[in-house]
């Protein structure tokens, strides 16, 4: 191999390490996200957090803009147990599972949304990606 060649070649491997961890650190940059400004903090009560997964997962598409039924049923009221099995399992009548889409609290949130329709502490806002959206 040529010296030149050696040359032109360490400055490719050079350009290509310095490529690398400038990628790197803007990788970091991207995990700073903290309590504050992460989209999953919550912000709201577990009935509001709830509404704002309804919305955001777009059950309402299926089950209306306030629960109360639409091409699925009226899940007004359904218990923390049935959100759970129905979210993990999804049901051959026409739902999927939502299993790698929702934590625990997330299904206790939604369960707890349900439970708070028709209540006072009912949430009823739509812009559920404002970090506190007004009730
Ligand atoms: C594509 C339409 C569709 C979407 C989207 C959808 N569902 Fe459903 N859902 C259904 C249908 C249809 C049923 C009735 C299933 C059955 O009878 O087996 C149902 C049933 C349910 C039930 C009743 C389960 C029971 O055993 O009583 C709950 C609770 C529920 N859905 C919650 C949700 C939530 C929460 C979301 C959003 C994460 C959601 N659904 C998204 C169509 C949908």
């Amino acid at each position: 191999m040529t010296m030149q060649r050696t040359l032109i070649l360490n400055a490719l491997a050079l350009a290509a390490t310095l490529g690398t961890s400038a990628s790197c650190v803007a990788a970091d940059a991207g995990l700073s996200i903290t309590s504050s400004n992460a989209p999953h903090a919550q912000m709201l009560d577990a009935a509001g957090e709830g509404r704002r997964l309804f919305l955001k997962l777009n059950c309402y598409g299926c089950h209306g803009m306030y629960a109360g039924g639409g091409m699925g049923p009226n899940i007004v009221n359904a218990e923390r147990n049935d959100v759970n099995e129905v979210l993990m399992r999804g049901s051959f009548r026409g739902m999927r599972s939502y299993r790698d889409f929702v934590t625990d609290t997330d299904i206790t949130n939604i369960a707890a949304y349900l439970q708070s329709i028709g209540t006072p502490n009912e949430p009823t806002f739509k812009d559920w990606w404002k970090k506190n959206p007004p009730k």
